[in-house]
């Protein structure tokens, strides 16, 4: 049988993300924004990245499915071809509407949902994490770790973001972020969910969580870090689905102790 992670998956991923971070340095002086909703924005750059990945695949991959986050049909969550690519155009919009260069690109390909192959793309670090399922994780082409200090929450530096409703719906969102500032070292929130999970990988943060969030923030960066000897699942602690929308994410010494403090609130939303 056929090798099911094919070397021209990566190349195509890294060549989506690389041409990408390219299109948002070359857009960033002249953007348009618009709102999607209260607070969640979308720029004429979201939409015309994935117009170049979609055009890309329908060349290259015409039988493989496409999820991306401007143009998603409905229907496209449910698994149909055995190939999906999962893709955010800009992640961190909001960082990059106002000019904070914390944004990247995030491209993965999940074969019957499980991601296979991750690239995300950092242009402003000119960051590059890679990764495919059973071989490894990059950055920059070097081999990528989670951390090995960090066994405690006390002794970790933790991350997190917030979904778009939390102005209405905070309270579960907003106690947890108060339960990991008081039984932690700190928590950041750095407004690129994929950038975070891209450093858990690389052992800059040893933990991060967050909910109500799509297959593209999440899909890529739960390879890398799986490859980089991290541990990714929902908060129940149940294995990671993209779909699900939702991930705890750590070097995996901490896993087990970040899942008590989640379990310890009642969910409300
Ligand atoms: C958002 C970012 C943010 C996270 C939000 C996401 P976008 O993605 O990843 O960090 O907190 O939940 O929706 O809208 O910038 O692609
Ligand atoms: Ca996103
Ligand atoms: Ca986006």
């Amino acid at each position: 049988m056929a090798d099911p992670i094919q070397p021209v998956f990566l190349a195509t991923a890294i060549q989506a993300v690389i041409k990408a971070g390219a299109m948002q340095l070359a857009g960033i002086d002249n953007l348009r924004v618009e709102k999607k909703g209260a607070i969640d924005l979308v720029t004429q750059v979201d939409r015309e990245v994935e117009e170049m990945f979609r055009a890309l695949i329908a060349d290259r991959f015409p039988d493989h499915d496409v999820l991306a986050e401007e143009f998603e049909a409905s229907g496209d969550r449910e698994h149909q071809a055995e190939y999906c690519w999962v893709f955010d155009p800009v992640d961190g919009t909001t960082n990059y509407a106002h000019g904070l260069p914390i944004f990247c690109c995030a491209c993965s390909l999940e074969r019957h949902g499980q991601p296979i192959v991750a690239a995300i793309y950092d242009p402003n670090r000119r960051e590059l994490f890679t990764a495919e399922r059973g071989r490894g994780a990059w950055l920059n082409g070097a081999p990528m770790r989670v951390s090995t200090g960090a066994g405690t929450l006390i002794d970790s530096l933790l991350c997190t973001g917030f979904h778009y409703d939390v102005h209405k719906e905070g309270e579960y969102v907003l106690g947890l972020f108060g339960d990991f500032i008081k039984t932690s070292r700190a928590v950041r929130r750095l407004g690129s969910a994929a950038i975070d999970l891209a450093y858990v990988a690389a052992g800059r943060f040893d933990g991060f969580w967050e909910v109500r969030l799509n297959p593209w923030d999440i899909s890529a960066g739960a390879l890398l870090i799986e490859e980089a000897g991290g541990q990714v699942s929902l908060l129940t602690g149940e294995p990671f689905d993209s779909r699900r929308g939702e991930i705890v994410a750590s070097n995996g010494r901490i896993h087990g102790p970040m899942l008590d403090v989640i379990r310890s609130r009642k969910r409300t939303a």
